[in-house]
């Protein structure tokens, strides 16, 4: 299965998918391939993660596209160029359009850093800290068309400590994140995980 990574900046989540992926290959062949890492900033640093692996990359510059959906009609002609069946979005910073997210629809994945469907849309770790909480966390999700609304695959629990700083908090959820997208990933390409409406069975 041939998986596209859709990325904005550092790629840490992308980088703990490359990593699962060539780990896996030394027992067997992995269910999934990332065979493309799309960046709408040439500075993002998870490009570079990318080449390492090997790993084709495209930019795709939003300041060249007159609209927004003339950007994702461009994202879709490089999916379709490599035959990608799981678009997975790793700290993408874009919204996409009704048109794209149509079109992925049940094939198009987000990761989000709270324990949705609390703190949706950016300054999510913020958030939780300023609300009080004491436990967040991880989600990734099915993408629809709202923000951070799509039906929830798997969600992991962060403990927020009484001292706990954005900084220490973001390590710790990054941390779950790097260990919980491979593996959803993994899960889709094997076939275990499936949408039903709103909820999303994963077979163990
Ligand atoms: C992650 O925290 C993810 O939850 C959010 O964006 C961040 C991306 O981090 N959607 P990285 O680029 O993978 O390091």
């Amino acid at each position: 299965m041939n998986v596209a990574v859709l990325i904005s900046g550092e790629g840490t989540n992308l980088q703990a998918i490359l990593d699962y992926e060539k780990e896996w290959h030394q027992h067997s062949p992995c269910p999934f391939h990332v065979a493309l890492v799309l960046s709408n900033r040439k500075e993002a640093l998870g490009l570079r993660r990318a080449s390492n692996y090997k790993v084709p990359t495209v930019v795709v510059d939003p300041k060249e596209f007159q609209s927004r959906e003339s950007f994702d009609e461009a994202l879709i002609h490089h999916l379709e160029q490599h035959q990608i069946k799981l678009v997975v979005l790793a700290g993408f910073m874009r919204i996409l359009t009704p048109l794209f997210v149509r079109k992925y629809y049940g094939r198009l994945l987000n990761i989000h850093p709270a324990l949705l469907p609390q703190f949706p849309g950016t300054d999510a770790i913020q958030n939780a800290l300023k609300a009080g909480v004491k436990k967040t966390g991880a989600t990734v999700h099915f993408v629809d068309e709202g923000v951070d609304t799509g039906p929830i695959i798997k969600q992991e629990v962060v403990p927020v400590e009484q001292n706990d700083s954005l900084e220490t908090l973001s390590q710790k959820i990054h941390s779950v994140e790097h260990r919980l997208y491979p593996e959803v990933i993994r899960l889709f390409g094997e076939g275990k995980i499936h949408l039903r409406g709103r909820n999303v069975r994963v077979d163990a």
